[in-house]
Formats: C-alpha cells, structure tokens, sequence
C-alpha cells in the first residue's frame, strides 16, 4: 500500500538537520506540504539562523515539494503557537505534527548548572508539550490528527551525564501515554519514536564502524509512517536505527499479593524481592486499576 499525504500537511520541528530535515524530506516527497521549523543554532541550542530552515525548503521546493520555513523556537508558548499559526496560515490545516526539535547539554549531574536542566527539558519536554497543545485544538476539531514525540535510549534506559536530556526524553513518553486516551475520541493518535543515527548530535559518541550505517533517512520512514493515516495504533514507542526497527514497551512482572488485610513488613517485601523482579512472567502494562482488580479478586478480596 503506498503512503501518501496529499491534502495533508505536516510540521516538523527541528528540521533544519540531521533526522528532523530527513523526515521532512520524505514527507514532502510524499505529498505533504511541510512546515519546516527550525531556529537553527549550535547542539546546546545557542545561538540561531534561519538559513538552516530556508536550505531544507529550498531543497524540497528544487524537488517540486511544497514547504514553508518557521525559525521559532518550540521552548516557548508563543513560539509553539506561531509554528502552528504558520500552517493555518499558508495551507488552513494540520494533519501531523513530530516533535523532533531537541539540543544536549550534557555534564555529569553533580557538575550540571541548573540552568542547563532547565533549557534542555524546556525544548524537548515542553516544546513538544506546547507545540502539541497549538495543534491539539485545530486536530480535535477537524477530527483527525497524527503526533510524533521524539525520545531516547537515554531516557528510557538511562546515559551517565544525560540527567537533563534523560528526564525530558522520558517525559514526552508520559505525555504520549496520556494523549493517546485523550486524542483517541478524535482520531488523533499519538505516538513516539526512539531513533538513533549519526547527525551533528552523536558524531562525537558514535562508534566510526557503525557510522555510516546510522543514515537519519533510515529512520525516517517510522517516523513518518506514526505521522500517517495508515498509523491507526496509539501510545507506542517505536525504535529506529541502521535501518532496524523495534517497539520497546513497558512490563510488569507478575510479582506478589499479599493480604492488603494484614500488615507488610520490611522483611516480607525484602523477602520477595527476587519474586517482584522476576521477569520470566512479565506482562505489557496497560491498565493499573484493571491489575490490581485482578489480583484482589485473585485472593478473594473483591467480587
Ligand atoms: P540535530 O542537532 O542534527 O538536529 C536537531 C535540530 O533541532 C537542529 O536543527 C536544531 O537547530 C533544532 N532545534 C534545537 N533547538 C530548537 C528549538 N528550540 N526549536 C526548534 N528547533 C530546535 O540532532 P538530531 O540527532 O537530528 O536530533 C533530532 C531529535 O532526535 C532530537 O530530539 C534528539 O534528541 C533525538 N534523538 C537523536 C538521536 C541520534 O542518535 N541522533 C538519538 C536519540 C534521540
């Protein structure tokens, strides 16, 4: 079946470079017309040019695309809005949205001037959280939506001087978790892509074997497939790399149940904490309520 977005159009943050510019490309090439935001600016969000944005509108016009630059930064409300405002404005709709801006300032924790905290989480947690906002009303209304989140390995398994980034990456998966319930009655689905490959951002970190596999165009056709009428699941995290795909998933493991009718000592759950952590049962975790129902009912607790 061939993925199309024509009539659709998509904004793409952060596209200036590396996999955001490669999404961009591919949904243009696609049908979308595409917003292409990016400020431009150094790794640890310094600085800023708008050249970086007009080179990859330029390249997908050279192709017989159609793309309209932003140089906004996400890592504020009216930004977010202006980006979203850039759309309506030229094309009166948003179809997709992936949430792919993002800078490092990496330093171990101890060594991290707060400030360093703040505008990493500010661009990659609440940029996509204000850049999500502006759209969510236009997606609601019109009934249909796609959005993308853009996390890590470093915040789903953690990276020795990542604090920053690893909170902010982690926290736009729980805000896909939350907006897929409340996108679902409005066909907006929201979902999150875990990539890697070999840009400006991981130059220095990348093993120079595997480098030139780590293509960002490898990646992108997850990215863009999540922002496209054909995605019709919700709340995934879908990892990319070297042209390998996987989903990663949250489990839980079938554990204990004590009587909630008598106490717990330290020493109990000491005790079982081999058996809580052993993963030979796990199960996805969806519904916490429903889990706890079941176990309750498992002991006679609850009809
Ligand atoms: P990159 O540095 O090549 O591209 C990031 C782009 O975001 C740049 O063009 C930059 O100007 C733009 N940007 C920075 N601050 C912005 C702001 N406030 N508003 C709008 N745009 C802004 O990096 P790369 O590797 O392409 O990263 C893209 C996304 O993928 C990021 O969210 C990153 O954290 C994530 N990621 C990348 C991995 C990799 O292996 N390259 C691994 C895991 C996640």
């Amino acid at each position: 079946m061939s993925i199309r977005f024509d009539n659709r159009v998509a904004i793409v943050t952060g596209a200036g470079a590396g996999l955001g510019r490669a999404h961009a490309l591919l949904l243009a090439e696609r049908g979308a017309k595409v917003v292409v935001n990016d400020p431009g600016g150094s790794v640890d969000g310094r600085g800023g040019s708008g050249a970086v944005a007009d080179k990859v509108v330029a390249e997908i016009r050279a192709k017989g695309g159609e793309a309209v630059a932003n140089y906004d930064s996400v890592g504020t409300w009216e930004g977010a809005q202006n980006i979203v405002k850039t759309a309506m404005d030229k094309w009166g709709r948003v179809d997709a949205l992936i949430n792919n801006a993002g800078i490092l300032r990496d330093k171990a924790f101890h060594n991290m001037p707060v400030e360093d905290f703040e505008a990493v989480v500010q661009v990659h947690l609440l940029g996509s959280a204000y850049c999500t906002k502006a759209a969510w009303p236009i997606m609601r209304e019109q009934k249909y939506g796609r959005v993308v989140m853009t996390t890590s390995t470093s915040g789903i398994f953690g990276n020795f001087g990542q604090s920053n980034y690893g909170a902010a990456k982690a926290g736009v998966c729980g805000l896909a978790n939350c907006l897929r319930f409340e996108g679902a009655k409005y066909n907006i689905m929201v979902n999150v892509l875990s990539p890697a490959a070999y840009t400006r951002m991981t130059e220095n970190l990348m093993n120079p074997a595997v480098a030139p596999y780590m293509k960002p165009e490898l990646v992108s056709p997850a990215a863009v497939w999540l922002a496209s009428e054909a995605c019709t699941v919700s709340g995934e995290i879908v990892f990319a790399q070297a042209g390998g795909f996987t989903r990663l998933q949250y489990f839980e493991t079938d554990g204990v149940q004590f009587d909630p009718d008598q106490p717990v000592t330290l020493e109990m759950f000491a005790d079982a904490f081999a058996t809580v952590t052993d993963l030979s049962h796990a199960h996805p975790l969806r519904t916490i309520m429903g889990e706890m129902e079941n176990k309750l009912r498992a002991i006679g607790k609850i009809k």
